[in-house]
């Protein structure tokens, strides 16, 4: 059967992608962290939709899917932006104001933690500890690091992507 565009085709490839894994792992006790991961790893984040469907072809109630996605920071039910901000609000950033640049981003973005831009262009995470305690506070967008930022420097690290071209959610 033709498919009526690109988008169906690339659904339907990533529900047979999702079979084979769901298929890959279904008989394996405590394997529902994994798929996880890899429909994650598919489809950029978990969207409710995949949440049904792994629930009913491994036979899994949906409320404790939910459960693991929710209390795991590694997922996200929201898709990520063209560019990944990440917040360290480890005890060495926050103790040096990683508060006030996470809400400084969040207005900036009008999003709050976890969640993308309209445009698919940022999306906005917190996390803890990226390693560098000695350049605290921490920013990191897309890998790049910035060091010691202050809430004033948000707009031009925004700025420094926002020249760039549009994106879309993944
Ligand atoms: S606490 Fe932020 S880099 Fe370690």
């Amino acid at each position: 059967m033709t498919k009526c565009c690109n988008e169906c085709r690339a659904h339907d490839d990533r529900t047979a992608k999702l079979d084979e894994i769901i298929t890959r792992y279904k008989d394996t006790r405590g394997s529902l962290i994994q798929v996880l991961h890899e429909a994650q790893e598919l489809y950029g984040y978990l969207p409710f939709e995949v949440q049904v469907y792994i629930s009913k072809k491994m036979d899994i109630p949906l409320a404790e899917i939910y459960g693991v996605v929710s209390f795991y920071t590694a997922f996200s039910i929201y898709p990520k932006g063209e560019y990944q901000i990440k917040v360290c609000i480890g005890t060495a950033c926050y103790v040096k104001g990683a508060g006030d640049i996470l809400d400084k981003f969040r207005m900036k973005l009008s999003i709050d933690v976890g969640e993308c831009t309209d445009d698919g262009k940022f999306s906005l995470d917190s996390c803890r500890c990226l390693g560098s305690c000695g350049l605290a506070p921490v920013v990191m967008v897309n890998g790049k690091v910035y060091a010691k930022v202050t809430p004033d420097q948000v707009d031009d690290i925004i700025a420094e992507y926002s020249e760039q071209k549009k994106g879309a959610c993944t």
